[in-house]
Formats: structure tokens, sequence, C-alpha cells
């Protein structure tokens, strides 16, 4: 085990979404810590044992080729009246910025009894798992879903069925120096529960 024994609490309360922007993309992500982010991933549950969650790493020069189809697909598929030029900058800067960048990917099954919500649902708690571990470990990461991922194009980029699903980009990183651990919030969890009371 790479991460350090915290409370499930501890470890849930502290994860925080790291953007690229403060990582060190030359701080060496150790692979044995990469591992253990996968193998995490791994135990998320999933109904009927379909695992559905295939993760494609960019790491190295890959990650540039990964920022310039982001790039191809952002100028194609965006309409002129949207088209944002600090977005295509992001989006080409982003994964060099991090040392590793993982599509998040759902494979469909093929057991009609499980629908597709359930399938993308299960690789969200493995990304879960992995994010705590990464948080656990003072790793910083970040889920990005920009619309394009969602394309054909970008589908036969990672390899991926017409029926399969890129759901994100998952970067992963130190903090660069001078950065801090970010701060986040949330409102009272007392405004989403209601305890069912009609008889
Ligand atoms: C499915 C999913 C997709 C997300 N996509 C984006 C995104 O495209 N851009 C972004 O800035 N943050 C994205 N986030 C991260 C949220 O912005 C972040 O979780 C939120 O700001 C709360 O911060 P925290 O994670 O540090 O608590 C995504 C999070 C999830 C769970």
């Amino acid at each position: 085990m790479i991460s350090k024994t915290f409370s499930i609490t501890e470890i849930i309360r502290n994860r925080r979404t790291v953007k690229p922007a403060m990582m060190d993309p030359d701080l060496e992500i150790p692979i044995e810590l990469v591992d253990e982010l996968l193998e995490n991933a791994n135990w998320a549950p999933t109904h009927g044992f379909t695992e559905p969650w295939r993760f494609v790493i960019f790491s190295e020069g890959h990650r540039k080729v990964l920022g310039e189809k982001l790039q191809e697909l952002y100028s194609k598929h965006t309409p002129d009246d949207q088209f944002r030029q600090d977005k295509i900058d992001k989006l080409g800067k982003n994964p060099i910025l991090a040392p590793i960048v993982m599509a998040i990917c759902m494979k469909r099954g093929d057991n009609p009894k499980i629908p597709e919500l359930e399938e993308i649902e299960a690789v969200a708690c493995a990304v879960q798992n992995m994010h705590l571990t990464a948080a656990a470990a003072g790793l910083g990461a970040f889920w990005s879903s920009p619309p394009i991922l969602d394309t054909e194009e970008m589908r036969e980029f990672l390899s991926l069925r017409e029926s399969d699903r890129c759901l994100g980009l998952f970067y992963i990183g130190w903090l660069k120096e001078g950065e801090n651990w970010p701060k986040s919030s949330r409102g009272p969890i007392s405004d989403k529960i209601s305890w069912f009371d009609k008889s």
C-alpha cells in the first residue's frame, strides 16, 4: 500500500479537484501509486459484474498527441459564435501540464438487463475510488468532461466501439511548488434530505 493511513471520513472530505495548472508536469508519479489507483478503481461496485470501466493512459509525448486531438475536435465541433480561444488553448495545454492523463471510458457490456446508465454509474464509482486514493496520497486529480469527448472521432481515437463512451479525462499530478491543496465547500446535507412521511 502506498497511501498513508487516514480515516475514510478524512479522505472523503479532503479529496479535492486539483486542476492541471496547479500540477508539476516534471514530478514523476511512482508507477506503484498509479497501479494502486487503478487497482482501487477496479474494486468499484458493478451491477452484474460487468466491470465496464476502461482507462486509456497518456504519458510523456502521448499527452501532446491527446492535446492536439482535443483541439482538432473542438475546432471541428464548435459553432463559430461559440468558439473561444482560451478554451482551445486550455484543451491543448492541460494534458501537458499533468504528468499523466487517463481517458475515462465505459465499455458497454452485452447483458441487456444492465441499463447503460448503470454502466456509467459504475465507472463514476471507479473514478471516485481513484480520486480518493490519489487524495490519500496527496496526489492532485481532476475529472474534466468537455463535450467533444462524446464524439465518434474521440471513440475512434481511443479505439472504442460505437456503444462505448468516453466520460472524461482524469488528470493526475503533484502540486507544483507554491501551490496549496485547494479548499471547497458544500451546502448543508440537511437541504438535500427528507424523511418520507406519507402514510
Ligand atoms: C462527472 C464530473 C465531471 C466534471 N467535469 C468538470 C469539467 O469539465 N470542468 C471542471 O472544471 N470541473 C469538472 N468537474 C470537477 C468539479 O468542478 C469539482 O468536483 C467541483 O468543483 C468541486 O470541487 P472538489 O472536487 O474539489 O470538491 C467534474 C466532476 C465530475 C464528478
